[in-house]
């Protein structure tokens, strides 16, 4: 708009004396006369002082909250204290009216469940709004990170004819009249008639197509949608989520942990750095919401000290058959306190992982060589001929941030892997061809990005880590 300058600009410029036209969202307007305004440049507001009597009284009732306003007026020092500049106002028009008592939203604290429900006002809020800065602040230190590490961003496709994971838990995609679909003789589904002329799926992992990358590029990440049909109503899941797959040729499973671990804290780096106001706000947020909680409930340490906390510590790496003999020792498992027995051929339960990390190591933990019965097909199997080289990153609060192996790529063992877990050889013949083809050792790993966020933003659940989450009977906005 013309004249117009954003909040950032004069917060860094300072203009003194100049006249300015600003635009934004009203916060608040104490005592009508001190106007607080947002335009999303950045966290911080805009206070504009105006005086009443000079405007009409219609426009001052319409100046509600989150109603959106824009200000002429003169750029000044202020007077008063938590900012050193304001607008004297000169000019104010009323861009949008937020009449309030149809508005949802209040200027008041009202529950994450409450927002959810109002999706597409929530990103107003102080809290979400800090969020969403500092995911796209998030997504773009991943991208930063491998570029200038030499990695190549590779799109793998989201529609996909392969489980990479083997779980089942995939959406289908089909063009189908579902009313009438097509069968054959035999009364099957011919899926000879669909779109692609066979049964195709939302992607739940960039896998499978990023090894095929990286045996040509040598390292390459994608970063992308990824769908799981996993009916877990949990604080962790979600049905659409973002992974970021890495995958690097000539990587074993000690240079795949070095690289996640290097990866995540330079993430973490970034958001401390680049994000301070957003998360000095997020940090003091947790702090209100813990207040009245009875000491054990709260979190030992405040989230920006967690945060340069796993920043100063090496992360553990023990095996899983260690975890499992330290959880087994626990004082823990002796007194009854697990729901689930840790026992060696089963999964780690996140009861066990918390332990791990929180109690046992305090901070993030990496668990490798898994049971091969637990995991994936493609995982490459040890010498042990039991476990395989799988590594899972632990973290505090969360949980599995991260999982990832290095890969089989021994043909005759990756063929008979598969064979014993059901695996379609014919219909992954392109991925067997990579060990028939110029193979070699490589690993991955993939590191959900909401989790990330969760961690980075302290946010207890995963669903107000993302804008619009997708989740088991909810798919509104
Ligand atoms: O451990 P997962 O299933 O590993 C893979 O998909 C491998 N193909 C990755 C690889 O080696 N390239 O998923 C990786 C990560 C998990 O650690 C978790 O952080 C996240 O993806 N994740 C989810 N995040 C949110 N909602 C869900 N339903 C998730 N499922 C997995
Ligand atoms: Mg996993």
């Amino acid at each position: 708009m013309p004249g117009r300058t954003e909040i950032v600009k004069l917060l860094a410029e300072q203009p003194i004396g100049s006249e300015v036209k600003v635009m934004g969202w009203v916060r608040s307007f104490r005592a009508r006369r001190f106007l607080v305004l947002n335009d999303g440049s950045c966290f911080q507001n805009l206070q504009v002082v105006v005086d009443f009597e000079r405007f009409d009284e219609e426009l001052l009732r319409k100046i509600q909250f989150h109603a959106c306003v824009a200000v002429t007026g003169k750029l000044v020092e202020s007077e008063g204290k938590g900012q050193d500049i304001e607008v004297l106002a000169e000019q104010i028009e009323l861009l949008g009216a937020c009449p309030a008592d149809a508005y949802p939203l209040q200027p008041k604290r009202m529950t994450m469940e409450f927002l959810r429900e109002n999706a597409h006002f929530r990103m107003r809020t102080n809290t979400l709004n800090a969020v969403f800065r500092v995911r796209h602040g998030l997504a773009y230190a991943v991208h930063k990170y491998f570029h200038d590490n030499g990695f190549y961003y590779l799109h793998s496709p989201i529609i996909t004819a392969s489980d990479a994971e083997g779980a089942g838990e995939m959406f289908h995609v089909t063009t189908f009249d579902l009313a009438h679909v097509p069968k054959t003789e035999e009364g099957e589904v011919d899926w000879k008639q669909d779109f692609f002329h066979r049964p195709t799926n939302l992607t739940v992992s960039g896998q499978l197509e990023a090894e095929v990358g990286a045996l040509a590029l040598g390292k390459v990440y994608t970063f992308g949608p990824t769908f799981r049909a996993e009916n877990s109503n949990t604080t962790r899941h979600l049905a659409e989520f973002w992974m970021i797959e890495p995958e690097m040729a000539f990587f074993d499973i000690h240079d795949n942990q070095d690289l996640a671990e290097d990866f995540v804290k330079y993430l973490i780096r970034f958001a401390l750095e680049h994000y301070p106001d957003e998360l000095a706000f997020l940090d003091q947020r947790i702090r209100n919401e813990e207040k009245n909680m009875p000491k054990e409930k709260r979190r030992p340490m405040g989230l920006i000290e967690m945060l340069e906390f796993v920043l100063a510590h090496d992360f553990e790496r023990i095996t899983y058959t260690e975890a499992i003999d330290i959880l087994r020792k626990s004082k823990d498992f002796k007194k009854g306190r697990f729901q689930f027995e840790p026992a060696w051929g089963a999964d780690l339960q996140a009861e066990h992982e918390r332990y791990l990390v929180e109690k046992k190591f305090r901070k993030p933990v990496i668990v490798r060589d898994y049971p091969a019965e637990i995991k994936a097909f493609y995982m490459r199997q040890n010498d042990d001929g039991k476990t395989v080289a799988a590594m899972d990153v632990l973290f505090p609060y969360i949980g599995e941030v991260i999982g990832g192996s290095q890969r089989e790529e021994r043909l005759d063992r990756l063929q008979a892997r598969m064979r014993q877990m059901g695996v379609p050889e014919e219909e992954l013949w392109w991925y067997l061809d990579l060990r028939r083809f110029g193979g070699c050792p490589h690993s991955g790993f993939g590191l959900g990005f909401e989790r990330m966020v969760q961690f980075v933003t302290g946010m207890g659940n995963i669903r107000d880590v993302i804008p619009f989450p997708r989740t088991p009977g909810n798919a509104e906005f």
